[in-house]
């Protein structure tokens, strides 16, 4: 029988490409349900293509607009919806594809309602990750990361014990400002960040790559889902995205999981959790074009952002929750044309300086951290823009 698929944020990068796997694998699995934010002509087609059992949309007139369309289907609408949708199908694999710490309530409740979880939304490990990791436990369900590393990661450790790995290797693309110096840094445009050299993906984690931010988010990511210190988790460059990341071994041993840069792999190994993968028709690496892969360390005083995420990782409470708010909204407001690209670290790095942490027992407590932080750093960026 068909499993169920969940998809939260279908319209985006990671949501189309999701779909791209189901197409492939249509006897495998069957579409429950697909969210959009606002791109509800595109959401009209996947339901013609796809047929779910129910939508969502954010807007009252986006469902009034759909049902005029889909008279049968079930059209939800508004916050709330996309965290009841992600629990509608106990037993169906939910693929978290939303963007930012709005992922949160979704993934929790999907977590409550005995679904897996295949997680793109890293702002939802970064932000409360003790918490999601420990409902998922207790509700044996498990959440499988999509974000390509991790992927890489979960991939290298099948077949060992905890008690063999030395460290994890999380490789770092660069982004497109890898060799800039801070004063080319300070001219970029939201052009420029936007052309990610590598990869395709959606608008915030493609400043979060320029800024190296996303590999910071990634680090603490990789905490929660491998449960490995702060100190055991290394962070490499390597600008060809064809190693995804590796693991060492006590032994001296070295795995590395290698690909071409095509989330339809990661996605695929993410779906096809528990079962046996299939002949996959995406994108396939071929060794003998690639002239080299190289490595180098990161240079954390052109990209500071990555040595605040490892401060706030190990700080550990709400430091981490705050770093991505804040961050959530400096990157929205380069985005919007509202700062310059190197204040976006400067704004979180600010926001954080004012924070007085607290020892994370409750869900509750991680969004008003999450809601302090958003207000603080719009109040630095809409200082920057009185000074510009
Ligand atoms: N893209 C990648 O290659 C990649 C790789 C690894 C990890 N990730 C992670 O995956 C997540 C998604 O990234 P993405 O690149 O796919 O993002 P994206 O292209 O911007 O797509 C985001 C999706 O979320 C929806 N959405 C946005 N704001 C929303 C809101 N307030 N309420 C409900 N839905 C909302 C969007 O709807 P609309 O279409 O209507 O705007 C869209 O469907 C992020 O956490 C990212 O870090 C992405």
């Amino acid at each position: 029988m068909a499993r169920l698929v969940t998809v939260l944020g279908a319209t985006g990068s990671i949501g189309t490409q999701t779909l791209d796997v189901i197409r492939e694998n249509r006897d495998v699995f069957a579409v429950s349900a697909l969210t959009t934010y606002g791109r509800v002509t595109e959401l009209m087609e996947m339901i013609r293509e796809f047929d779910p059992k129910r939508v969502v949309v954010h807007s009252v007139e986006d469902r009034d607009l759909i049902v005029r369309v889909f008279p049968t289907l079930e059209v939800l609408f508004g916050d709330d919806a996309y965290s009841d949708v992600a629990a509608a199908e106990p037993g169906a694999i939910v693929v978290n594809a939303l963007v930012g710490s709005i992922g949160i309530r979704p993934t929790l409740r999907a977590i409550a309602a005995g679904c897996d979880v295949a997680l793109a939304n890293k702002e939802t490990l970064v932000a409360a990750g003790d918490l999601v990791m420990a409902a998922a436990k207790a509700a044996g369900v498990a959440v499988i990361p999509v974000d390509s590393e991790h992927s890489a990661i979960a991939q290298c450790l099948q077949g060992y014990h905890a008690n063999e790995v030395l460290r994890l290797i999380v490789t770092a693309s660069g982004g497109p400002f890898r060799t800039y110096s801070r004063e080319q840094l300070s001219r970029v445009t939201i052009g420029d960040a936007l052309a990610h050299p590598t990869w395709r993906m959606g608008p915030k984690i493609t400043v979060d790559s320029a800024t190296l931010m996303n590999k910071g988010l990634e680090v603490i990511e990789a905490h929660y889902l491998f449960s490995m210190p702060y100190d055991a988790i290394d962070v490499i460059v390597h600008p060809q995205s064809i190693v995804h990341s590796m693991v060492e071994f006590q032994d001296g041993a070295v795995l590395a999981q290698l690909g071409a840069a095509d989330m339809r792999i990661p996605i695929s190994f993410a779906l096809f959790h528990g079962r046996t993968p299939r002949f996959s028709p995406f994108r396939r690496m071929d060794l003998s074009t690639l002239s080299q892969l190289t490595f180098e360390s990161p240079d954390i005083e052109r990209f500071p952002a990555l040595a605040l995420a490892y401060d706030c990782g190990r700080a550990g409470g709400t430091y981490p929750t705050v770093m991505n708010a804040a961050n959530e909204v400096a990157a929205g407001a380069f985005l919007r044309d509202e700062l310059p690209f190197l204040d976006i670290v400067d704004v979180v790095s600010r926001v954080i300086d004012r924070h007085v942490s607290e020892t994370l027992d409750d869900i509750s407590q991680v969004f008003s951290a999450d809601a302090w932080a958003r207000r603080q750093a719009m109040e630095f960026v809409l200082e920057r823009g009185q000074r510009l």
